[in-house]
């Protein structure tokens, strides 16, 4: 079965052609992020009207003359300007070429990067890791379809910590890449680290994150010191924020008694991370996206759309920008 995905719960405009849940046949990102550098962050009007401008010519590349059998587009959550362009897109072109439409919830599609990649499958019961701009959130997923959610951040998330403490550090948007590149130059400058910034929650026996004093304690390290070392302080922004999130993923592993886990969302590129949990979790199924899979995309909103197949009348698919992960089943 092939499924057109339709992707534009934020400032990217994104379709792909996806067989059976595992193959891409044809995928399409066409980013505004270049706009939103200008003002160091996304306005949400200026996300909307980029949505507006690529959603056609992104769909009609992706399709390429291809059949499609049907479509899948992201309802939620995210920014509802954006949401809107890609469901009401989505809508028309299943009502117009009288094909079923399956809604998906963006939280749990990015999950589904991991079944896109070559080799390997996951395996169920697993644990799953969604780190996004948005979005901080420990699940045990049992099965397609069933998610539990057992945790996620209290305020601020994971990738949305990386942009505000980029900000601070004079950095660009977005703050993961920019991080992640000034933490590589502390590596080579080979200094030794003088600061210690707080692992928020680490040892509080639950799997909630906070994030929003972690900002705070950099703020404070900018304004104590004159000539800030911006590559040392990325470097332990990072350092704090990963080691967080691999201590919480590997109690939900132990609690849960699971051997196998899933990572997914934004912050998932992030070189660091990926080395952490790769060591943290050596005797277990980890399965990580492929780098350009983690951000958003339309691949993983087709393939979460093939495994949980529940079309529904156009009629009835609305936005809904505040779902959340364990969501959707309603529908
Ligand atoms: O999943 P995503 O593309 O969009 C949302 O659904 O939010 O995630 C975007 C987030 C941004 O906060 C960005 O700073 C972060 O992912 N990000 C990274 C890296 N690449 C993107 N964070 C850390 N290291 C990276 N390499
Ligand atoms: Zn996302």
């Amino acid at each position: 079965m092939k499924i057109l995905g339709i992707e534009t719960s934020c400032d990217e405009t994104a379709a792909a052609v996806i067989q059976d849940g595992e193959k891409i046949l044809s995928q399409v990102v066409s980013s505004s992020v270049k706009l939103h550098q200008k003002t160091g962050g996304i306005i949400p009007e200026t996300a909307a009207r980029e949505q507006l401008r690529y959603i056609i010519p992104v769909i009609k590349a992706a399709l390429d003359k291809q059949v499609i059998d049907a479509l899948a587009v992201t309802v939620g959550p995210g920014l509802i300007g954006s949401l809107l362009v890609g469901v009401e897109t989505a809508k028309t072109l299943a009502s117009v070429w009288q094909k079923p439409l399956i809604p998906v919830n963006h939280l749990q599609a990015h999950l589904y990067a991991n079944w896109l990649k070559k080799g390997k499958k996951p395996k169920f019961p697993t644990i799953g890791l969604v780190v996004s701009g948005g979005h901080t959130d420990l699940v045990l997923m049992k099965k397609h379809g069933q998610i539990k959610w057992l945790g996620g951040t209290r305020d601020d998330a994971a990738g949305e910590c990386f942009d505000k403490c980029a900000r601070l550090l004079g950095l660009s948007y977005p703050g993961g890449p920019a991080i992640a590149t000034a933490a590589a130059k502390f590596k080579e400058q080979k200094t030794k680290n003088r600061i210690k910034l707080p692992r928020p929650m680490l040892y509080e026996d639950n799997f909630d994150f906070s994030f929003s004093g972690l900002k705070t304690a950099v703020l404070a390290e900018v304004k104590k010191q004159k000539n800030i070392n911006s590559a040392l302080l990325a470097n332990e922004i990072q350092e704090a924020i990963t080691d967080v999130l691999v201590a919480k993923t590997k109690k939900a592993v132990r609690e849960y008694g699971v051997d196998s886990i899933l990572l997914s969302g934004g912050v998932t590129a992030n070189v660091r991370l990926r080395e952490k949990f790769k060591s943290a979790f050596k005797h277990s199924l980890l399965f990580i996206p492929p780098t350009e899979l983690c951000t958003d995309n339309a691949t993983f909103v087709a393939s979460c759309a093939y495994f949980n197949y529940r079309a529904l009348s156009w009629q009835k698919i609305q936005a809904d920008s505040g779902l959340n992960i364990e969501e959707m089943i309603k529908f």
